[in-house]
């Protein structure tokens, strides 16, 4: 018989699986085959993953017009029957001119990955105008030039959007030794069901974990367990060795690429783990910032993203812990949350600084990182280099 799962239920109720069952895929192949086709960049390829696995629920495809506008407009989609879940980010996918002119009247497409290989096909279509300047404003809240994912992926993208119902060929690998740890939302769940966890909680970052992260971490499970929370499991969305407990933390890679587009962008990574069974969320200072392309600040409020999360629409069934600034405390030689009383003793080093100290071969004080973790860093920059 089957245990039913205490797990948070995914958006929408039911989590989106958009991969074909194998016994189809052969006549799918011929099919996308058949249809005019898109080709996707890099990035389109991980949107299609993302979607497919369901981190994106209740959405299907690519985006319409009308959840395209909902989404810039409201950060949200609403339901059939009248609910909102939350949707921050337009997921959409762009063609040229001569792409647009290529599919003409047919209401399917073929998705051609990258690499060359036929990976889905959209179906119902809906083709529609991208505004860039529209979209970059109102996801980033500014057009100065620079942001990487505009440079990336948009500036030089097309005129056009294309949005529909996705089918994916087959399970989306990229074979670069690191598959195994991209769980799909329904993996993770499983998971946290074997591990009987009676609560969830996500830590995302695009950092390596240093001891901050740490004892954001850490001090969540133990809030938890002065909940009465008898199994909080830790879903971390990337190092860190024997500083957590693997007993009660499962590492994972989240597909999504990065917007940095800071508190709109945070109640994406906060709505994609409920889809993957978290019913906590950490967030502490300047979820998914980054510094002002051109000038000399942050680009967002660094207090603005626990707010923002904390009162998104759609994310109300969503726990957030919301989690003061860690710095390295000189008196003690560790990573402690930041006590303004006596801020001279105090060293922040953000991210950023952590990546240049490791290129430079320089070390940070002990204590900010687990010194097996800072290794790893070191020789990964290393690596670049003899490149
Ligand atoms: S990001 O994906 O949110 O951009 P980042 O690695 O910068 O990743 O941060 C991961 C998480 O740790 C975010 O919730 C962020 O707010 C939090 N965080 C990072 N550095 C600190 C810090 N020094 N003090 C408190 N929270 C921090």
């Amino acid at each position: 018989f089957m245990i039913k799962s205490s797990l948070i239920e995914p958006d929408g109720g039911v989590l989106v699986d958009l991969v074909v069952p194998e016994n189809q895929r052969d006549s799918k192949v011929l099919e996308a085959k058949s249809l005019p086709n898109v080709k996707l960049t890099k990035v389109d390829f991980e949107w299609v993953h993302v979607i497919c696995e369901g981190w994106a629920s209740p959405l299907k495809g690519f985006m319409r017009e009308n959840e395209y506008l909902q989404s810039l407009h409201f950060n949200s989609l609403r339901l059939n029957d009248g609910s909102f879940v939350n949707m921050s980010l337009p997921i959409v996918l762009s063609i040229d001119d001569e792409t647009k002119e290529r599919i003409g009247s047919s209401s399917n497409v073929g998705l051609i990955g990258p690499n060359g290989d036929y990976v889905g096909i959209l179906r119902s279509i809906e083709i529609y105008k991208h505004n860039k300047e529209e979209r970059i404003a109102r996801t980033w809240g500014t057009t100065a030039p620079g942001l990487p994912y505009v440079e990336e992926a948009i500036a030089s993208s097309g005129n056009w959007l294309i949005g529909g119902d996705l089918e994916v060929l087959k399970p989306i690998k990229y074979n670069d030794g690191l598959d195994n740890y991209r769980l799909s939302p329904k993996q993770l769940r499983e998971e946290f069901d074997r591990r009987k966890a009676d609560a969830v909680f996500a830590f995302q970052l695009r950092n390596p974990v240093h001891n901050g992260h740490a004892l954001l971490m850490n001090d969540t499970r133990q809030r938890l367990l002065d909940m009465g929370y008898k199994n909080p499991i830790l879903l971390l969305h990337p190092l860190g060795d024997g500083v957590l407990d693997p007993e009660t933390t499962i590492v994972a890679i989240f597909p999504s690429p990065m917007h940095y587009a800071g508190p709109t962008e945070v109640q994406w990574h906060a709505k994609a783990r409920i889809n993957a069974g978290a019913n906590f969320y950490i967030v502490g200072r300047d979820p998914a910032g980054m510094g002002h392309p051109t000038e000399k600040r942050d680009l967002y409020d660094p207090d603005h993203g626990k707010k923002v999360l904390s009162m998104a629409p759609g994310l109300e069934k969503l726990n957030i812990l919301p989690f003061r600034v860690a710095a390295y405390d000189t008196k003690v030689n560790k990573m402690a949350f930041f006590d303004p009383s006596r801020s001279q003793d105090f060293l922040f080093i953000s991210g950023t600084k952590m990546r240049s100290y490791a290129k430079s071969g320089e070390n940070p004080p002990d204590g900010f990182m687990c010194p097996s973790g800072w290794k790893v860093l070191v020789n990964y920059y290393e690596s670049l280099q003899t490149e």
